[in-house]
């Protein structure tokens, strides 16, 4: 399909071409001027450092510009002005809207109301579509394809829509088997479990940490409990260090959308399995490929 003009909501929009186009963009994509005289609009609605970043490097290298906040306090919603109000000013002002926000469906509501189009960059604790084109580029460009490999996916896979996004992502391939590794009360919701296409199964790290060709880490949302005493049981469950990697294979490949908070020892920044930082420096270029092709 051709993204220009579409919505960026959910990663199950795209076909598995879709996405292996972005990548072959991606690829090749460091500057340009696609996007002179654009203006793409940021409306953090929650904390963010790399996606609000790299959206914003994507914009500027592309020769775009970009308004917006990075916190809904600095804007007029202090003053009692509605969601709805804001997205149809930074309509009215920029030839995209990026959204982020702590409520599921916010992407999709700023989407009905505006005519530019919307990309989310993470509502609520399901869907970061942005997220889940870095991972698999990062896998694509690393291990070069996706299909038939061991995946594990460990930590709070409950409330972490980078982990959610992840797992759905990989319904458009075929990995051989994908393990879900959590405490008990992080574990996915049904509705994602039931959404699975792939063999996947719950286990424990140490038993399958041998087979792995990818380990996806994630942190615990403690933002998105409901109940903070279930966050303070399951705080510090888990966590990746050096020597606990001894027992991988060797191509082992650690991911992790970021931030991180104690889930991966520093010790393991300097192993050959880290692609941490690799996978969010390609932000950028993902990025670049999907604003250059949404809006120009
Ligand atoms: C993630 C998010 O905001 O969902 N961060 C990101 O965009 N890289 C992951 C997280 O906050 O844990």
């Amino acid at each position: 399909m051709s993204f220009r003009g579409k919505d960026v909501l959910c990663i199950l929009d795209f076909t598995r071409n879709d996405l292996e186009r972005l990548f072959r963009i991606a690829s090749s994509k460091f500057e340009g001027d696609e996007l002179r005289g654009k203006v793409v609009a940021l409306a953090f609605f929650e904390p963010s450092t790399r996606t609000r970043m790299s959206f914003e490097t994507a914009t500027l290298r592309l020769g775009g510009g970009y308004i917006g906040f990075d916190a809904a306090q600095a804007t007029s919603i202090a003053k009692g002005e509605s969601f709805s109000d804001t997205v149809r000013m930074l309509d009215a002002y920029a030839d995209a809207i990026v959204v982020r926000h702590s409520l599921e469906g916010a992407a999709k509501l700023a989407a009905e109301l505006a005519e530019s189009p919307v990309i989310n960059a993470g509502d609520g604790s399901k869907r970061h579509p942005t997220q889940a084109m870095i991972d698999l580029y990062t896998i694509w460009r690393e291990k070069g394809g996706i299909d038939n490999k061991i995946y594990g996916v460990l930590g709070d896979l409950r409330y972490g829509r980078a982990a959610g996004s992840f797992l759905r992502a990989l319904n458009l391939y075929s990995p051989r088997k994908v393990y879900l590794i959590a405490p008990e009360s992080l574990r996915p919701k049904e509705e994602l479990l039931d959404s699975l296409k792939m063999p996947w199964e719950f286990a424990g790290l140490n038993e399958v940490l041998p087979e792995l060709d990818v380990l996806y880490v994630t942190r615990i949302q403690k933002e998105r409990f409901p109940d903070p005493a279930e966050y303070e049981r399951v705080k510090g469950s888990y966590r990746i260090d050096a020597n606990l990697l001894k027992d991988s294979k060797e191509s082992l490949i650690i991911m992790h959308p970021l931030p991180r908070v104690d889930e991966i020892a520093l010790d393991v920044d300097k192993t050959k399995h880290a692609l941490y930082f690799k996978q969010a420096a390609n932000g950028v270029p993902i990025r670049m490929a999907l604003l250059s092709e949404v809006i120009a």
